[in-house]
């Protein structure tokens, strides 16, 4: 095991801050819009897996008129769900690996920034449990291109290979959904570009608004935020390769 597979994430830490420190801008929408289109959403019986504090629950009821249910495995990420979802949106602690749903309750399942997260054979077969027969999965993640590219990633060396060996590729997530008895797999790469001001960016940093930095040595992080304290410019340019996967559940 390496040092960074001993170390796990920490959503209950993070849920305060969640939302400041990773708002909804327009990268967000652009991905949820392709969520939405590419899952073919509008209208339907969703259940929303580590839903975090609810944003993408929020806007699927807001937004698409679906009837959506949330489940979570953090209870203070939990907290701040159940503070801002619209009412009739259904919230539960729970694991993505073992939902606390009965078969077939669901026409969509939806990951969103969360595949990388979960033990994907045991969800996957989970999600195909709790969907109707042809209904959909949907699948918002980072491209591996992103890892290589993304900002932050030159201040801390390890970053872009932790991340690799944690996101799924575009084309072990097709392996996989083909091997948990999905079909009609469909994939689109969105890119997206947004500039911040160095202390948005230095904030985020210290904020720690990744879970990738519980997996590095808590030196390396030290040592990169302060290299980034020395040398970020005024504007800091985010590039974002969000890549979204669909597929429909075989008929039983
Ligand atoms: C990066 S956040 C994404 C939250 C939300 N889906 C969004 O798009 O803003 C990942 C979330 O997945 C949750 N999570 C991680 N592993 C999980 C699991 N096995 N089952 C359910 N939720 C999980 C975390 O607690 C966290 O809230």
């Amino acid at each position: 095991m390496t040092a960074s597979e001993a170390r796990s994430t920490d959503f209950d830490a993070r849920a305060a801050t969640y939302d400041h420190l990773r708002p909804v801008g327009d990268a967000w929408w652009t991905r949820f819009d392709a969520v939405v289109r590419l899952g073919e959403l509008r209208g339907q019986r969703i259940l929303d897996v580590g839903c975090g504090t609810g944003a993408v629950a929020a806007a699927l009821v807001e937004r698409a008129a679906a009837k959506v249910w949330g489940v979570e495995a953090s209870a203070e990420m939990l907290a701040v769900a159940r503070g801002r979802v619209p009412s009739g949106v259904g919230l539960k602690q729970g694991r993505a690996e073992q939902l606390p749903f009965r078969d077939a309750w669901f026409d969509r399942v939806v990951y969103s920034l969360v595949i990388h997260l979960v033990n994907r054979p045991v969800a996957l077969a989970e999600a195909a449990r709790v969907l109707v027969d042809g209904g959909r999965v949907v699948v918002a993640t980072f491209a591996h291109e992103h890892f290589d590219r993304y900002w932050a990633g030159r201040f801390f060396p390890s970053l872009a290979a932790v991340d690799k060996a944690r996101f799924p590729s575009e084309e072990a997530l097709t392996a996989e959904l083909a091997a948990a008895g999905f079909e009609d797999i469909r994939s689109e790469q969105l890119a997206a570009r947004e500039n911040v001001d160095r202390e948005t960016a230095l904030e985020r940093l210290r904020g720690r608004h990744i879970s990738t930095f519980d997996l590095l040595d808590p030196d390396e992080v030290e040592r990169g935020v302060a290299q980034a304290e020395r040398e970020l410019l005024e504007t800091v340019e985010i590039r974002l390769e969000q890549l979204i996967v669909t597929a429909r559940r075989i008929a039983r």
